[in-house]
């Protein structure tokens, strides 16, 4: 219910948005539409064809087609083909590439609020996590906060997995295990802050890249869920994997503003319309593939630790947690979302 009040309400704002764009033509700006022709939506990934948002990617491509009569499509181009996200968010920006995946950290680069829900152990489970990133009107304003700088539009958010640390070298129990090893992490100040405090020396670049730093000598590991770690071959070469827990991080998926309202608004609301289903084939895929992923790097010798000091990562990062949270009143009230989700969604 709360859902089509609020897509109803968005999809006036976007008519008038793209009226306004088009100088007052007919709602209906697209090249394609009604031209019989179908515009297909290039959609980027930085993951395998294995994953549950490639799967939730190829869904919206069906559906999509099927709502808006074959006036629209999609097609997902899986491990980086159109490159890393930092760089292929640019792209999305400036409207030749419309839909793209993306780690919640990247989008700190265009809006620093985002920061909230990238921060560690800030959701107690990722029950409390799918409880907040389903509350749609609350996270409107963030989610539509970087249309006009930045001509990009937050569609959904998904759940995409616990993420813990890994290296080449031994298992991590503590802090002081971490010192010295120089860890990978997606490219924003809070990731670099968040290993720095938790003892590690930082490196963060694009996902694709790690692999060949870790096999190479330059890192020394990376942070991540099950899924990619083991994806990515990272298991192969950073066999060790240690549950710190220390994030539960959202990914995006985006949709290019300059392609949302080229569309007509009948057309976008279908779109918009379609999200919870595809948040759910995105997170509903995800358990399974984690306990896939970890029978796999089992099989090629990976080690797993689960006996790790989490109380004192936890006590290290307080300070970011703080800093980041208490900066402005929208921070305060995305956390108090969280609050409330944690309390309902206790860790188990
Ligand atoms: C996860 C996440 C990706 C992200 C990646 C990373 O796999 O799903 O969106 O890019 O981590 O660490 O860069």
């Amino acid at each position: 219910m709360k859902m089509s009040k609020l897509l109803l309400t968005g999809a006036i704002g976007l008519v008038t948005l793209g009226l306004a764009a088009c100088g007052g033509g007919s709602s209906s700006g697209g090249s394609s539409a009604g031209s019989g022709e179908t515009k297909v939506f290039k959609l980027a990934f930085n993951q395998t064809d294995q994953h549950p948002q490639y799967a939730a990617g190829v869904e919206l491509g069906k559906r999509l087609e099927e709502v808006t009569e074959g006036r629209y499509s999609v097609k997902v181009y899986p491990n980086e083909q159109l490159g890393g996200q930092a760089d292929v968010i640019q792209n999305l920006s400036n409207g030749t590439v419309e839909l793209m995946w993306v780690g919640g950290p990247v989008l700190e680069g265009f809006n620093k609020d985002f920061v909230v829900f990238n921060l560690p152990y800030v959701f107690d489970s990722v029950d409390a996590q799918l409880a907040v990133l389903s509350e749609y009107e609350a996270l409107d304003p963030l989610f539509t906060s970087i249309e006009e700088n930045k001509q990009i539009t937050v569609l959904a958010g998904v759940n995409a997995g616990v993420r813990n640390v890994y290296n080449s070298k031994h298992a991590v129990r503590t802090p002081e295990d971490l010192n010295g090893l120089k860890i990978r992490v997606q490219q924003s100040d809070s990731q670099v802050r968040m290993i720095e405090l938790m003892g590690a020396v930082a490196s963060p670049m694009n996902n694709g890249e790690t692999y060949s730093a870790m096999q190479t000598g330059v890192l020394d590991g990376a942070e991540n869920n099950e899924v990619t770690w083991d994806a990515l071959k990272h298991s192969e070469v950073a066999k060790y994997y240690s549950y710190t827990r220390h994030l539960i991080i959202p990914d995006y998926l985006l949709i290019s503003t300059k392609a949302l309202n080229a569309m007509s608004a009948e057309d976008q609301q279908a779109l918009k319309d379609l999200v919870p289903e595809i948040q759910k084939i995105a997170n509903d895929g995800f358990a399974a593939f984690t306990q896939k992923s970890i029978d796999h790097a089992t099989s090629i010798g990976a080690q797993f630790n689960d006996d790790v000091d989490t109380a004192a990562f936890k006590a290290r990062v307080q300070p970011l947690v703080d800093e980041s949270v208490n900066e402005n009143d929208v921070r305060k009230g995305l956390y108090d979302l969280v609050q409330q989700a944690n309390a309902a969604n206790p860790a188990k």
